[in-house]
């Protein structure tokens, strides 16, 4: 039986919930299915290590974290630490180290969710946004000069590199072409940003030429953001840097209902690198330790854990017990309107799995 070596890290907020719910479901996809072994190791990283200790995480943790087969991580940042420390201090580090450049993020209503819109339902809500995940505006380069005087200066540099770029974009069309989608549209703003996206185009013209059989096109960011409430239903594969794909999947996750739904694959394709796998949302502090938290991210992200190790079959049952579960919206957590809890939610995707 194949055995897999998975590093969590809850993190933060209802991180600390989400994640041993999801684990509770992907343990019980590995009994049904009979055909695999997660095996879970602990990091108590996060915001409240660092108030401990001065660190998100100990000098060696992205060492440790490269023996792993997975990364299953819930959410980063909590109030108390500034964020951009949190997230410099963990989650970001992790994504460039392990050379994560793909961000997978399906934008997908599961039945019986109702989504915001009216008259869309899951037959035009149904695309997959791929987000450059370790370049352009989230490179980390620049700096401040003068700080505190009048004169202070600050410059925040995107890079976009010619490898960078053209991986990314290369990778969307093949991910089209692997799951018989037949449209790859990038996001853009050549308009005003006149060199990096103007570069952007460039590449993305030129990878669209080798894949003849997928129609391409591309909107302004700011256009495809209205077009994926106006349009949705004309959107199959969106491609988009990394700022660009951050604000755009959640807007997604609105479009799924609530940013209690979607769920975000960082992956190093060459598998040179183990992956990361965590919802969209973040830590949550409004709702923190209520146990009210929407675990259906963190679920969907655990059942892409599972395609991404190959066990394609415990990936399928899981989100048929997540789609079979939302679809009798017997339990439904607050944010979709209903009054379950994340474990009686939880309790009810498993019962879905062992098909009782
Ligand atoms: P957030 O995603 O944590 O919350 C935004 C809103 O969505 C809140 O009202 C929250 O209650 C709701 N929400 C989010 N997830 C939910 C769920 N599973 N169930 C029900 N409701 C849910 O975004 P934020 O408030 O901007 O960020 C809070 C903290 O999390 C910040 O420190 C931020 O930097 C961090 N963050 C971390 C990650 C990550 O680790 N991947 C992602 C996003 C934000
Ligand atoms: C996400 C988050 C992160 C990002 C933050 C917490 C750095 O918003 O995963 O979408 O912007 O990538
Ligand atoms: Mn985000």
């Amino acid at each position: 039986m194949a055995k897999y070596e998975i590093a969590v890290i809850a993190g933060d907020g209802i991180g600390r919930e989400v994640i041993p719910a999801a684990m509770d479901v992907l343990d019980v996809a590995a009994d049904v299915t009979g055909a695999f072994e997660l095996r879970w190791q602990r990091f108590d990283w996060g915001c409240q290590y660092y108030l401990d200790t001065g660190r998100m995480m100990p000098e060696s943790g992205l060492s440790t974290l490269g023996q792993f087969d997975s990364i299953f991580l819930g959410a980063i940042g909590y109030p108390g630490v500034p964020d951009h420390l949190s997230l410099w201090g963990l989650l970001l580090p992790i994504r460039q180290h392990f050379d994560q450049y793909v961000n997978l993020r399906p934008v997908r209503l599961l039945p019986g969710i109702p989504g915001p819109l009216r008259d869309k339902g899951p037959d035009d809500v149904n695309f997959v946004c791929v987000r450059e995940n370790t370049e352009g505006e989230y490179s980390g380069a620049g700096g401040r000069v003068h700080q505190g005087h009048p004169e202070e200066a600050v410059v925040q540099t995107a890079i976009f590199t010619r490898a960078g770029t053209e991986r990314i974009i290369r990778y969307t069309f093949e991910y089209a072409r692997r799951h018989g989608r037949r449209k790859v549209s990038s996001a853009t703003k050549s308009n005003a940003i006149n060199h990096s996206m103007v570069f952007w185009d460039e590449v993305f013209e030129k990878v669209a030429a080798d894949y003849p059989d997928i129609q391409s096109d591309k909107y302004h960011v700011d256009a495809l953001a209205a077009r994926f409430i106006t349009h949705p239903q004309t959107l199959d594969v969106v491609v988009g840097s990394n700022l660009f794909g951050d604000i755009l999947t959640d807007l997604g996750g609105a479009l799924q209902g609530s940013l209690g739904v979607p769920a975000s694959a960082n992956l190093n394709p060459e598998k040179r690198y183990p992956s990361m796998f965590e919802p969209v949302h973040g830590s949550a502090p409004d709702i923190a330790g209520k146990g009210m938290a929407n675990p259906v991210a963190s679920i969907w992200a655990g059942a892409m854990m599972l395609e991404h190790l190959g066990e394609t079959e415990g990936a399928r049952l899981v989100i048929e017990a997540l789609e079979k579960t939302t679809a009798a919206r017997e339990i439904i957590t607050p944010d979709l309107g209903g009054s379950g809890t994340t474990r009686a939610f939880t309790e009810a995707v498993v019962r879905a799995l062992r098909g009782l």
